[in-house]
């Protein structure tokens, strides 16, 4: 009996699935009679539902649009972070990781957007001055946030617009002030992407000197070795070229970075360099991690490696190129000068002194997208266009006419 029961509760949850009920119709004598109806309803799988999911699509410098594909893996079922679960998942991440950061040295995931990352860089390294490379939004930010962590420091300031040269850098370290320089490779602001392989051979120069390169919108749009280049500390966000929603960070630290940040004493916790060091060695984090978000990195990876590192990079490459085209067609000229352009965005000057709000506007309304107008006191002087992510030729190709049409 207590069997029969059994089957006929398992047989019930299996028709629960697709939307049946089993109940008892009516029992006569010892015979107990069961009605089983089915409905017929039509579920629509999680992918289905986000790919339908009307929105507004983003070409500005993140966030970006993000997949179907990423959006399903972040729906996965909870696991514990100090399970096995959670370490075969880490574990098997890490070395993707290592090759797209080209380092030997642990990868960290951190549950921050990359300002946590940036400030605790800062708060784990500097020991006596850092010297902060400044030439937009984001990297003249890092040196107020220096100060407010309390610790000397310095900017070395290019005006908005241009790159930071590895001549000026060389002569604020030969003044031997600084143990410390934080560089963003990739101003997101001005569209600016400094000579990265040329600064680091400068801080090569300088033993005791720590590079800190924030990576965020670079990252994995171009190929950026940690360990040849000697970069100390190289971050990245989530909601840039990785096209997954923000909330993520991810970083690497050098040996020598680890040994500074052993000496000082005044590191925090949650940001703790040497804490992440600890729990990486057994596949966890310091603390409760974004596990939904490390799904979605799991599946970003895959669809990286799957379209190989290398295309990935060539895919970023010619999407921008098709941007600059266009740039170039419709009489407009660059924010940033010849050389130094980003490859992940174009930051575009608006010399014919369009009213980039409404052509915006138009573009939301008519085609469900949006550009960038213009960052902080650049608004409606720039616009910018971004090529981040899985866009495709189609897409930007797509994007492009959208503009053409929304300029009428
Ligand atoms: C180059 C760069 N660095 C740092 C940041 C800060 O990132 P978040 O606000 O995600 O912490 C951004 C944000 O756009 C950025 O573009």
């Amino acid at each position: 009996m207590a069997f029969a029961v059994y089957r006929l509760a398992r047989l019930g949850a299996i028709l629960a699935n697709f939307g049946g009920i089993i109940r008892i119709s009516r029992i006569r004598r010892n015979t107990i009679y069961f009605e089983i109806s089915i409905r017929l309803i039509r579920r629509t799988p999680v992918k289905h539902l986000l790919t339908n999911m009307p929105h507004t699509k983003l070409f500005i410098p993140g966030p970006v649009e993000v997949s179907a594909k990423t959006f399903a893996a972040f729906c996965k079922p909870m696991i514990g972070h100090r399970s096995n679960d959670f370490k075969k998942l880490y574990a098997e991440i890490h070395p993707k990781l290592q090759t797209l950061f080209g380092t030997q040295q642990p990868v960290f995931i951190s549950t921050s957007s990359a300002w946590g990352v940036m400030e605790g860089s800062i708060r784990n390294l500097v020991a006596k001055k850092v010297l902060n490379c400044m030439c937009g939004a984001f990297s003249d930010k890092w040196l107020d946030v220096s100060l407010r962590c309390g610790k000397q420091a310095e900017g070395l300031q290019a005006e908005w617009g241009q790159p930071i040269l590895p001549e000026a850098l060389d002569a604020k370290l030969a003044t031997g002030e600084f143990d410390t320089v934080t560089l963003i490779h990739n101003e997101t602001s001005t569209g600016v992407m400094s000579p990265l392989k040329e600064l680091c051979a400068v801080v090569q120069k300088y033993p005791g000197v720590l590079l800190i390169v924030d990576s965020v919108s670079s990252f994995s749009a171009v190929p950026i070795p940690m360990d040849e280049l000697g970069i100390d500390v190289l971050l990245t966000g989530s909601q840039k070229a990785l096209a997954l929603p923000p909330g993520m960070a991810l970083f690497s630290v050098s040996e020598r970075a680890f040994a500074r940040a052993a000496t000082i004493k005044d590191r925090g916790y949650y940001f703790d360099f040497i804490e992440f060091r600890k729990n990486q060695a057994d596949s966890m984090t310091p603390s409760t991690p974004v596990i939904s978000h490390i799904y979605a990195l799991q599946s970003k990876l895959e669809d990286i490696f799957c379209e190989g590192v290398e295309a990935r990079h060539a895919r970023h490459a010619k999407l921008n190129a098709m941007v600059h085209a266009w740039v170039v067609r419709n009489g407009f000229e660059f924010f940033a000068p010849e050389g130094y352009r980003s490859v992940s965005l174009t930051c575009v000057k608006n010399n014919k002194e369009i009213d980039v709000a409404a052509m915006n506007a138009k573009l939301k309304e008519k085609y469900n997208a949006v550009i960038d107008g213009g960052y902080g006191k650049l608004k409606g002087k720039t616009f910018r266009i971004s090529n981040m992510g899985d866009e495709t030729e189609e897409t930007i190709g797509a994007l492009l006419g959208w503009l053409d049409d929304c300029m009428k």
